[in-house]
């Protein structure tokens, strides 16, 4: 608690300064999971409460793998927000700062592998879904560097925020997070970058570096139709965001970035496109603890961004659900239903923290979201066409 509270000092002292892979992965996506899918969905059906009506069993592999999922574990139908939430081994999903990957009708999780405190013992945790509710846990994917002391991911850095993309010229799978080097608190303010040429890993860490050369902390990836991608960083001691056009390999910034909410204090970036618009969802800068979420839309990736009110409606929408954004996920790509996905940190004991996943509703060129005790992803239809 103590070494808690030092790095948050640290961090904010210096603030006031200033969806088939399992299916086939050679032959791509088995479009008849896919399908039964995207039926359901359209239909707006929601999930029944057996198995054969929750994971549509239209391909052998994917039931292969649902089967030996399920030794352990009761099977879920649906997100209850806050809750413990098991994997399919019964144990506590530990996949914090997520991240999330979708390719052949699996969907992937990447997170914090978190302790009680705030350092990386560990490194970054896999789960994989078909269904969303149900989660495998893969393993560690990248793996701090515990011979090494001096290295960036030395066991005790602080590794937060993985996202990973993949990039079609070279077949590779870029992680992306945020790094700060073991014993300078959240002073380094760096990205680390890791590759791999599966989506399972194991990631292999490259470099770290601060983008431009200017600080970057809780981040995020976004790759657009057109193949380009970019990093999105909270930089300038947490004042304002950079968005970091990347290279076409992914792996660095290409030089050209924007600042944008120059002065907002903008953490916790999610950005997904909607429409033609960009869209972000993020929080304010306090630290573990929950804040009212921000909103912005954009007709260009690099800017101008318009702030919009907080996506948050109701009861407790002032600190976000007590929670803070990680990801919007689109259920089905080009679905339009999306889901937010944020942390309701436990700063007493991080590896408890839990997860606040809830629906998105679109409506008249904004985004909106209740608290729901219990819901499935049937209900997220947008609110027009
Ligand atoms: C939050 C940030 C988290 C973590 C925390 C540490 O603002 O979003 O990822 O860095 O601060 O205090």
């Amino acid at each position: 608690m103590q070494l808690q509270q030092s790095l948050k000092a640290s961090k904010y002292r210096l603030v006031i300064t200033g969806f088939c892979l399992i299916a086939n992965v050679t032959s791509g996506c088995a479009p008849s999971a896919a399908s039964s899918l995207d039926r359901r969905f359209w239909a707006g059906n929601k999930p029944g409460p057996n198995t054969s009506e929750t994971t549509p069993q239209t391909n052998a592999s994917i039931d292969a793998v649902n089967n030996s999922n399920l030794m352990n574990a009761a099977r879920l139908n649906s997100f209850r927000p806050g809750d413990t939430w098991l994997d399919t081994e019964g144990q506590v999903i530990n996949a914090h700062g997520g991240g999330f990957y979708v390719e052949n009708g699996v969907y992937y999780w990447f997170g914090e592998l978190k302790g009680q405190d705030g350092l990386a013992r560990a490194g970054i945790s896999l789960y994989s879904s078909t269904d969303l509710y149900n989660w495998r846990n893969e393993g560690l994917v990248l793996a701090v560097d515990k011979s090494n002391p001096d290295s960036d991911i030395a066991e005790g850095a602080i590794i937060e925020r993985p996202k990973v993309i993949f990039n079609k010229k070279t077949q590779k799978y870029v992680m992306w997070f945020h790094l700060e080097l073991k014993g300078q608190g959240y002073g380094s303010a760096r990205a680390g970058v890791a590759v791999s040429d599966t989506v399972r890993g194991p990631y292999r860490f490259l470099t770290s570096f601060k983008p431009n050369n200017e600080m970057s902390r809780d981040q995020t990836l976004f790759v657009d139709d057109n193949g380009k991608a970019y990093q999105i960083a909270a930089s300038e001691e947490n004042q304002t965001m950079h968005i970091n056009e990347l290279t076409d390999d992914y792996l660095k910034p290409n030089g050209k970035f924007v600042r944008t909410f120059i002065g907002r204090s903008m953490e916790a970036p999610a950005v997904f496109k909607y429409k033609g618009r960009y869209h972000l969802i993020a929080s304010g800068c306090t630290g573990w603890d929950p804040n009212s979420a921000r909103q912005a839309v954009a007709d260009n990736m690099m800017g101008p961004w318009t702030e919009l009110d907080n996506p948050a409606q109701g009861p407790e929408s002032d600190v976000t659900f007590r929670s803070q954004s990680t990801y919007v996920l689109e259920v089905t790509p080009g679905s339009g239903q999306f889901i937010y996905i944020g942390d309701r940190w436990n700063p007493d004991n991080l590896a408890d923290s839990r997860y606040i996943w809830l629906p998105l509703k679109y409506d008249n060129g904004r985004f909106t979201m209740r608290w729901q005790d219990e819901w499935q992803w049937g209900q997220a239809l947008p609110v027009t066409p």
